[in-house]
């Protein structure tokens, strides 16, 4: 096993879709100034495909695979595996990942991974010539290289400790946790990590601190090591063994935790699997003063070990084995545009405006009234039309005439141009809303289309004062048809029975109906030149919708002309007739009927004209 894990040119697989990780893995390789990320592929058995990962100011697409054999043959320069797996997959796919040829170094991150597999994890790591780190660690970082997932948290925590750059310690601990601590302290009072490992707080790790020691031996570009042990277990008795073998020549700083423990009556576990001291020899007071015995550079109390530090660096400093490098700066990471919105760092203009309703509060709501109170109230359908058309809680009369309307224009028979077309693509084998959208899309100011109009042109000639017989002449004139006249069936004699109903209901309900009668002065008139022109049911829903918002009250002079300005009646329609499409292309569906093809009877080929 080569001393060095990692380089600046280090890629790793990660197993596991912990997409938190690897975008602080990747920020960190922005910060070293890593010119390709240090994820080459995610390992993930429920997906495939690509996550999108920011790599510095840019994103990028990591490739995900099913499984480490298809990441790590289409990646073949990754030669580090970060199990990110449960301990119930942990342990079979780290075995995996040890025995791929590929593959150097697995970090184990899982906890709770039975002892007996955790062995044999080391022994297998040790006969393939491989490193383990783990489990139940964070993992490791060399400082301006590699960083294994969370090692060492935020991007600011990286800045804060130097960790973008290369420092002179090489420092292991057992605990992922102490270790972000002590690489701070290590910054603050030396210049910085080379590499820390956390070994990870089982009773039997794959590696051991006296392994990642040696390494730093073998590493001409550590000069120091810091290290950090635990109560419980001989781990570090084999260093107090190295120690005195002459194995550990640079110097050592070193202290074991755990030395509160004989303030407590019994033998206490903390908080790692392996740290509770078993016997006197595994206690941290036994295991500090055995280190300090064989030359180590032992403190009194976890208070000093900064001190220790700062004392050992500056004398290497002193003797000039360390020549401090100039301090670098690292690059400004942009801040995640969710982040800096969720800190109010920055702002972000909308570009959307929505007056009507909001489905963020704890139930939706209409016009600021929640859905279960739209629904107590009884308002229906008319209300929330009301609501979400005009922002008005409608009284009971025009809430009644929209529901009318709604009905009246449900449906005219199967010959109409609408139902025609839907019927025509139903039998086509169209799908229900290209069946809607093909009989919809006849609506227009012939056809359904004419409330607006209506309602536009007859409150225009009403306004502008003109008697019924010169706004007809007017219109004549013009050579134009006057929107709400006119039927293709229905006449005098032969009268639509929805625009009796509607014209009743109306002069029994509003309290003004004065373009209605303006419009059955019209009609007197329109219809006396020929029986079909009519007042139609576009015309009396248009025009009786102006009446009733006058009646209401609460609709200004102006926001009445704004609303039937801005042509939204004719929606009335089209919700409406919609529920009567649908009926047709059920109907024709159910029937199963053929495509429809004009009959030859129908058509007039004229093709000399
Ligand atoms: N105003 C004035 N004159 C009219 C009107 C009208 N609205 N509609 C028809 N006429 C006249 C025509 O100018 C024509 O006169 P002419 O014989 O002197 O040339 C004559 O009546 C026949 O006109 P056509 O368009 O052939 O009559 P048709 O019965 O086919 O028209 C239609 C029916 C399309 C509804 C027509 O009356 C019209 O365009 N109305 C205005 C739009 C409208 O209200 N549409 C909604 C209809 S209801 C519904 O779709 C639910
Ligand atoms: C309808 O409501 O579709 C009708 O008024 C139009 C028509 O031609 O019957």
């Amino acid at each position: 096993m080569k001393p060095e894990l990692f380089t600046k040119d280090t890629t790793a697989i990660v197993y596991g879709y912990q997409t938190n990780a690897i975008q602080r893995m990747l920020d960190f390789d922005y910060a070293c100034g890593r010119k390709a990320p240090s994820v080459a592929a995610i390992v993930d058995p429920g997906r495939d495909g690509v996550h999108k990962v920011f790599f510095g100011k840019g994103e990028i697409l990591l490739p995900i695979y099913r499984t480490l054999e298809a990441a790590a043959a289409k990646h073949p320069k990754a030669d580090v595996v970060i199990n990110f797996a449960s301990f119930r997959s942990s342990f079979a796919s780290s075995m995996e990942a040890l025995n791929h040829p590929n593959i150097r170094t697995v970090a184990v991150i899982a906890e709770g991974i039975p002892e007996r597999r955790a062995r044999v994890l080391a022994a297998t790591a040790k006969k393939l010539d491989k490193m383990v780190i783990g489990p139940a660690t964070v993992g490791g970082i060399k400082a301006g290289c590699f960083k294994i997932g969370n090692t060492a948290g935020t991007y600011e925590n990286i800045v804060d400790c130097k960790l973008f750059r290369p420092g002179s310690v090489g420092f292991v601990s057992k605990s992922g946790g102490l270790s972000s601590e002590c690489y701070n302290i290590i910054a603050r009072n030396a210049d910085g990590l080379y590499e820390g490992i956390a070994i990870g707080g089982d009773a039997y790790p794959g590696s051991t601190l006296l392994e990642h020691i040696l390494r730093y031996e073998a590493i001409p570009a550590v000069k120091m090591i810091v290290a950090l042990g635990e109560i419980g277990g001989t781990e570090e008795l084999r260093i107090v063994e190295a120690l005195k073998a002459g194995k550990i020549k640079k110097p050592l700083v070193i202290w074991v935790t755990g030395t509160c423990s004989t303030m407590f009556p019994a033998g206490v576990q903390f908080g790692h699997a392996g740290a509770k001291a078993g016997s006197a020899l595994e206690t941290a007071q036994a295991k500090n003063a055995a280190l300090k015995e064989a030359g180590a550079i032992v403190p009194d109390s976890f208070d000093d070990y900064g001190v220790l530090i700062k004392k050992t660096y500056e004398g290497l400093v002193k003797k000039g084995a360390i020549k401090p490098a100039p301090e670098v700066t690292a690059p400004v990471l942009p801040m995640d545009f969710a982040q800096a919105m969720k800190e109010g760092k920055i702002r972000k203009a909308t570009t959307f405006i929505s007056t009507i309703s909001n489905e963020k509060k704890e139930e939706l709501e209409y016009c600021n009234i929640p859905i279960s109170k739209v629904l107590e109230s009884g308002m229906g359908i008319g209300g929330v039309i009301g609501l979400l058309w005009f922002k008005r809680e409608l009284p009971d009369y025009g809430r009644k005439f929209l529901e009318t309307a709604l009905m009246l224009t449900a449906d005219h028979g199967p010959a109409v141009s609408g139902a025609h077309n839907a019927i025509v693509a139903a039998r086509a084998g169209k799908d229900i809303i290209s069946c809607l959208a093909s009989g919809i899309l006849t609506i227009g100011p012939r056809f359904g289309g004419a409330i607006d109009g209506a309602a536009q042109s007859f409150k225009g000639a009403f306004d502008k004062g003109l008697t019924p017989a010169q706004f007809v002449k007017e219109m004549k004139a013009k050579g134009k048809n006057i929107p709400g006249i006119g039927h293709k069936v229905k006449s005098i004699t032969n009268p639509d029975m929805r625009v009796t109903q509607l014209k009743a209901f109306c002069k029994k309900n509003f309290k003004n109906t004065e373009l209605l009668s303006y419009a059955l002065e019209v009609e007197q008139i329109t219809s006396s030149k020929k029986g079909n022109l009519i007042l139609n049911v576009d015309g009396c829903i248009g025009i009786c919708f102006v009446d009733m918002l006058a009646s209401t009250g609460s609709f200004t002079k102006e926001e009445i002309a704004n609303i039937v300005e801005m042509g939204c009646l004719n929606a009335l329609f089209v919700v409406g007739r919609s529920i009567g499409i649908f009926g047709h292309v059920f109907d024709q569906k159910r029937l199963k009927q053929p495509l429809y093809r004009t009959p030859y009877d129908e058509i007039a080929y004229m093709t000399d004209l």
